[in-house]
């Protein structure tokens, strides 16, 4: 089953689980990781979405009742551009949307920039990925759907970004939404349980990007059922 922006934009917090290119995160792995966040979002009724490799896209989105976002999408149009991940193709896939400019695969400006307006045109949301309170205010005047700020320096590790700067994320609130008030502000970068979720969610946070605590844990569950309680 593919599913539609509507499961997001119900105006709960989202969760979005980057699967990144960890070994339990594609194929097999990755889809079963990917159906305890199906269940989990039925039963608790809370937004869990995965942004998910680009080789998956199809198998997940066709099969999983969660929202299954891109990790990465080229602002190309048709053409030849050999390696490309064609926006086209990414819609095609059933996917809802994409991150932009993750940490791990920055584009300059007018790659994001092209990359928005591409997604926007196929109906794709946007996540734009951002390192600091100056890229944030850059990127909300670029209009995408969300802002996900995470700082580089806390990716992967253990200590949250709730935890480590909390400013970051009130201060990109406060920022985004004075340009424009549509945008929903994530956060993200070592957040492992509940308590960095209800952190982020009370500065301000309209969700979480995140990824080790969850991908690279043997618990996956376990982990899931704590995040959600932040929410
Ligand atoms: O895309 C989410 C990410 O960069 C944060 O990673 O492992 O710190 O949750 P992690």
């Amino acid at each position: 089953m593919r599913v539609s922006w509507d499961i997001m934009s119900n105006g709960s917090p989202i969760i979005i689980v980057n699967l990144k290119a960890y070994e339990q995160g594609y194929g097999a792995d990755g889809f079963d990781l990917c159906k305890i966040m199906e269940e989990i979002s039925i039963e608790h009724n809370v937004n869990l979405a995965a942004a998910v490799s680009a080789i998956d896209l199809v198998d997940f989105s066709d099969n999983l009742k969660i929202p299954i976002f891109a990790q990465h999408v080229d602002g190309v149009n048709y053409g030849s551009h050999t390696g490309s991940i064609l926006p086209e193709a990414v819609r095609y896939s059933g996917a809802v949307g994409t991150l932009v400019n993750h940490a791990e695969c920055q584009m300059s400006w007018e790659e994001i920039e092209k990359t928005i307006n591409r997604c926007k045109e196929l109906g794709l949301l946007t996540v734009l990925c951002t390192a600091d309170l100056e890229s944030s205010e850059k990127g909300a005047h670029l209009n995408p759907d969300m802002i996900a700020v995470e700082p580089p320096e806390l990716i992967g590790g253990d200590i949250s970004v709730s935890t480590a700067k909390p400013e970051i994320i009130s201060d990109t609130v406060e920022l985004v939404k004075k340009i424009n008030s549509d945008i929903s502000v994530l956060c993200g970068a070592g957040v492992k349980n509940q308590t960095d979720v209800s952190k982020a969610i009370s500065l301000g946070s309209e969700g979480i990007l995140l990824a080790s605590g969850v991908v690279k844990s043997s618990e996956p569950r376990k982990v899931l059922l704590d995040l959600i309680q932040g929410l």
